[in-house]
């Protein structure tokens, strides 16, 4: 209750200091992620080859991978590199956080990377680690002097409880304790907060609850109606659902990057490469509009660049844009086309400084 009262109050000096979410980057193309949990995967080097040759200029891996490092050495590939919930509990050490960094990223000065995110969809005791680890991870690449890197996390959507209507969320009861010193440190950064959004699957556990057109992009006018807010998508929905969500604690200007979105090809209800073409389109051709809330451009990565055999059976396996043989699962353009209204001149995508501000 006291706790809440501060929060508000925060929230009103926000807005009485005008202090707002920046304005984002552009938005020249969407990342891809990079999951390796297939047996059967092609090479890290013939992997880079493909997100050069399909136009990706950003990637998501989960964790180190050496193989993928040599081979983004020199590229413009933007780089998010994960430090997985196994070395949580070690990133609590300073020290240890700077051996982290030592070895996953000085060691490869000419990887450009963009973001650290410590811990994907954390919950429970452990998310308690993550503000302290994402300190300590800022504090080793400032040290490095690689303080451009940004720390973030990566959450599930699980967190917001509620968001048929984004006025209407929170986070859960849980994630508000772990949710509060993460977004301070955020807030104090500038870092953006990462979420992973699917769409899919509010959709594929209740299917009788909504009509898909609202879950791929497809309805022809607005499902919810949130005050002057018109919502068309879930997609929309749950990302505004995220603000404010953190306005309710008080942050106002910490921007929600996209860290995974996708639709699967095969596995579970209404998997299809027809419906999973429709929903990767869509989304491309909308991120960079943004939501109704945030019209700026949402910072988007795909998930995912292949099917892969390790994971659960099932719609698990199915979320690739190719199968391990490099084959498409169906035919897609994952370029974002120009904005007509702001032409900007093509970068070269061999040249690093070329892209500096994209992911
Ligand atoms: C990485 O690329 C840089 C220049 O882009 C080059 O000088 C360096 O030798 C490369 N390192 C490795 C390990 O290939
Ligand atoms: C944690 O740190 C210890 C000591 O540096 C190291 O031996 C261990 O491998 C680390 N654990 C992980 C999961 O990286
Ligand atoms: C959201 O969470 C805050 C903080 O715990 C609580 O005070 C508030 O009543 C909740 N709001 C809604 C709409 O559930
Ligand atoms: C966000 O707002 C807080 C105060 O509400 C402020 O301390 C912080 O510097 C702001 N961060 C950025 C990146 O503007």
């Amino acid at each position: 209750m006291a706790r809440q009262g501060v929060a508000s109050s925060m929230f009103a000096m926000a807005l009485l200091l005008g202090i707002i979410a920046s304005a984002p980057q552009s938005v020249d193309s969407i990342g891809v992620c990079y999951g390796m949990s297939g047996s059967n995967l092609p090479p890290a080097s013939t992997v880079v080859g493909m997100f050069k040759s399909n136009g990706i200029k950003a990637m998501r891996v989960y964790a180190p991978d050496k193989a993928a490092f040599q081979a983004l050495n020199g590229t413009s590939i933007g780089v998010l590199v994960g430090a997985p919930n196994d070395v949580l509990s070690n990133l609590s050490s300073r020290k240890a956080a700077a051996s982290w960094v030592r070895d996953n990223i000085q060691a490869y000065p000419s990887v450009m990377f963009r973001y650290v995110a410590v811990g994907n969809e954390v919950a429970g005791k452990q998310a308690d680690l993550l503000a302290p680890a994402m300190e300590n991870v800022h504090a080793a690449l400032a040290a490095a002097k690689l303080g451009h890197i940004q720390v973030t996390t990566s959450v599930s959507q699980a967190i917001v409880g509620v968001f048929n209507q984004p006025s209407a969320a929170n986070f859960t009861k849980e994630a508000q304790g772990f949710m509060r010193p993460v977004l301070q440190f955020l807030a104090r950064t500038g870092a953006p907060l990462m979420a992973n959004i699917y769409p899919y699957f509010t959709y594929a556990y209740n299917p009788g609850d909504m009509d898909i057109r609202y879950a791929l992009f497809t309805a022809p006018a607005t499902v919810v109606k949130d005050g002057k807010y018109n919502y068309q998508n879930l997609f929309d929905t749950t990302i505004d659902a995220f603000y404010e969500a953190m306005s309710k604690l008080g942050v106002s200007n910490v921007s929600v990057l996209v860290s995974e979105t996708g639709w699967p090809s095969g596995g579970g209800k209404a998997a299809t490469p027809a419906n999973a073409k429709v929903y990767n389109e869509n989304l491309i051709k909308h991120i960079r509009g943004g939501t109704p809330r945030h019209p700026d451009a949402i910072k988007t990565y795909l998930f995912s660049m292949f099917n892969e055999n390790q994971k659960a059976k099932g719609v698990e396996r199915n979320w690739g844009l190719f199968y391990p043989n490099m084959k498409p699962v169906y035919p897609i353009s994952l370029e974002v086309t120009p904005d007509p209204d702001s032409p900007a001149p093509a970068p070269d995508p061999e040249s690093p400084a070329a892209a500096p501000d994209s992911y």
